[in-house]
């Protein structure tokens, strides 16, 4: 596996396996690799010849009072499963390399990002849009790799793509979860034994309303009424619990297309997220 800091190399190498008529498949990562992100390389793999895979703790979509410092950083520890996994290259940027001294630009996605994540990380989905931008425009890859877990953060790349026509492939793949559902995420390093037990309360309120939905009930306030206590009480504060359309994310009262019910809550200082698809 070939490794690249700077962008201009990293341009060079997928310019040259483009050149070769290869196919490039892009994983845009944090690193603090999981079965999460592997899961994104396979899925590459299987649909792409050549997978690239960056890592980058993008300090734009951090807020002021965020993890950017405490976030986990293992570079070499998932160099080597990224190698294991069979990614051909990884490139692993510095702020300086991405943004430089002057940075100007900024990508907004409007409406998708008001709501859910947006309503209570300003700037984060901005952070977020910006830098996937600039990873594509490096890589230029025809397709790139998301998870499912970060729901508005795939719908809202989807949408940018869409609206900028960028010539890329877009595929969201299935959250990982442990035997007891809790769904895989960097973050999970943060909890305590006793956190981790109380952050099922999460995937639980979630399969809850699963459940309902499978018994025939569509209405939001009354799948909401009974999902919502099995979350309060064992988080420490919800963010949110709710269920919108999969695809546009607009609020809904009664489930008669693909919907999704997401959360967000906070166990002790850890902020975790997850979904799950609500199909009439
Ligand atoms: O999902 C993530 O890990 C990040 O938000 C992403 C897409 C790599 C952009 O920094």
């Amino acid at each position: 596996m070939q490794r690249f800091r700077a962008p201009a190399e990293m341009k060079a190498y997928c310019l040259s396996v483009r050149n070769e008529g290869s196919k490039i498949g892009f994983v845009p990562t944090m690193g603090a690799l999981h079965e999460g992100h592997l899961s994104l390389v396979r899925a590459s793999k299987a649909a792409c010849d050549k997978t690239v895979v960056s890592i980058f703790v993008n300090p734009l979509q951090f807020g002021p009072d965020e993890d950017l410092e405490s976030y986990p950083r293992r570079t070499e520890r998932d160099c080597s499963l990224l190698e294991a996994a069979g990614a051909h290259a990884v490139f692993l940027p510095t702020s300086a390399d991405i943004y430089g001294t002057n940075q100007q630009t900024r990508v907004v996605v409007h409406e998708i990002t008001r709501d859910l994540c947006g309503a209570n990380r300003a700037g984060h989905f901005e952070g977020v849009t910006t830098v996937v931008l600039k990873l594509l425009n490096i890589v230029q890859p025809q397709a790139a790799f998301f998870g499912e877990k970060d729901y508005q953060q795939l719908r809202t790349i989807e949408r940018m793509v869409h609206d900028l026509f960028l010539p890329v492939r877009i595929t969201g793949c299935p959250i990982i979860r442990e035997p007891d559902g809790l769904a895989l995420s960097s973050r999970n390093q943060y909890l305590s034994a006793s956190d981790r037990q109380r952050a099922l309360a999460i995937s639980r309120s979630l399969y809850d309303a699963q459940e309902q939905v499978r018994a025939g009930e569509r209405n939001v306030s009354k799948i909401l009424g009974r999902s919502i206590p099995i979350l309060q009480g064992q988080v420490d504060s919800i963010d949110y619990l709710e269920i919108r359309d999969a695809k546009t994310l607009d609020a809904i009262r009664e489930i008669t297309t693909p919907a999704v019910i997401l959360a967000a809550a906070f166990v002790s200082n850890t902020r975790l997220i997850d979904n799950m698809p609500l199909n009439p």
